[in-house]
């Protein structure tokens, strides 16, 4: 197997440094839009041969790992939280939790009963895999999965969910519990059907003061992280804003985290401590740039990595849909060939 991510996260010596990409299998690869022509998002995910078949495109491209095609938002419908993604709209939650008996009336689910497809899903990718790449899984973080429920969709300013945190502080902890175990429930039923590492999103955690953040949510994290280290696999933290709450962050026991590009890859290893691996940093739309910018700015993250073990190379948040895959392949042969110890 080419085990250099792997091997990165665990921070052990690589030949080069490791890539992959945060929503790699998507709509900016023509093989992923002519599965989308026939299917829907949810149908993708629900039917674990096409999911592998997804999970497997951006081979082509010369990553490093591949992550499991899935959305983070899925454990949500079995919790009694139905949604679905409306064109330009994004995810539209059907019933978004609006008192604190809500809360209540969620489901504490089984993710081996009731997101099976999930766990089938991986065991298929793995199969189809064999053995040449290492697999992601992965699973929203409370936070984020909250700021779903509570906001119905995408938000601008989180006011639902800060409001609700902070005027009913009991009903979040409950929620945030729920949130965690069943998040925790799904990782390792993931790492048990054969994931090699997982990776925590906690996406719009960025939007919190660092007093917010430790108060009520990192208490949460640090558990999910704490029951995971049961299993012997490499964990990724990642959030984006994340620049005055990675301290705080590296509080929680993932063997990395994950930066956006906000700030020097190298002041948010030195936050994180060496200690750790180290995720990211390239802002996806230097994929757009002309390729000697691309790579200078590339370079640039390398330097800061200053070859140090454990550094996994990323952009700071998803490809965007309008990349070319061409530019994509192009960046992970330029981090191979400049990264060659
Ligand atoms: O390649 C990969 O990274 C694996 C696939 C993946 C998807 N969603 C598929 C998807 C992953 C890792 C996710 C995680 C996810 N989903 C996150 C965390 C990562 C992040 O980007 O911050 C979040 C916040 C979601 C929720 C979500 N799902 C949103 C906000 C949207 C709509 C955004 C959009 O671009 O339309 C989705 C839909 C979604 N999930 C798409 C994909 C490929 C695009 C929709 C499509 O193909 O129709």
């Amino acid at each position: 197997m080419n085990d250099r991510f792997l091997r990165a996260l665990r921070r052990e010596t690589v030949d080069c440094t490791p890539v992959w990409f945060m929503r790699q299998a998507g709509r900016y690869m023509p093989e992923y839009r002519a599965i989308r022509a026939k299917y829907t998002l949810l149908e993708i995910c629900k039917q674990p041969e096409v999911t592998a078949e997804v999970t497997l495109q951006p081979m082509r491209l010369g990553v490093d790992a591949c992550i499991l095609f899935a959305d983070i938002l899925l454990p949500l419908d079995p919790m009694g939280c139905p949604f679905s993604f409306e064109k330009g709209e994004g995810p539209v939650l059907h019933k978004p939790i609006r008192q604190v008996s809500d809360v209540d009336d969620l489901r504490l689910i089984d993710p081996r009963e009731s997101l099976g497809y999930v766990l089938e899903g991986i065991r298929l990718s793995k199969k189809e895999l064999a053995g040449k790449l290492p697999l992601i899984g992965f699973a929203g973080a409370p936070f984020t999965l909250a700021s779903y429920l509570l906001e119905g969709g995408k938000s601008t300013h989180f006011l639902k969910t800060k409001r609700f945190m902070i005027e009913h502080p009991e009903a979040w902890n409950r929620l945030m519990t729920k949130l965690s175990t069943v998040v925790t429930d799904l990782l390792l039923a993931q790492i048990d059907a054969g994931a090699d590492a997982v990776q925590l999103f906690d996406s719009w955690v960025g939007q919190l003061s660092p007093y917010d953040y430790t108060t009520y949510v990192l208490p949460h994290v640090q558990g999910i992280f704490a029951k995971l280290k049961e299993r012997n696999v490499p964990t990724i933290h990642f959030g984006t804003g994340t620049a005055t709450l990675l301290e705080h962050m590296a509080k929680a026991d993932s063997s990395a985290l994950g930066l956006d590009w906000r700030m020097p890859f190298a002041q948010g290893w030195d936050l994180i401590g060496h200690d750790r691996a180290c995720q990211g940093n390239l802002d996806p739309c230097m994929l757009f740039a002309p390729q000697d910018k691309l790579f200078a700015a590339t370079d640039r993250i390398l330097a800061e990595a200053n070859g140090r073990a454990g550094h996994v190379f990323n952009v700071g948040h998803g490809i965007l849909p309008e990349t070319d895959p061409g530019v994509v392949k192009a960046l992970v042969d330029h981090v191979h060939e400049a990264s060659k110890r």
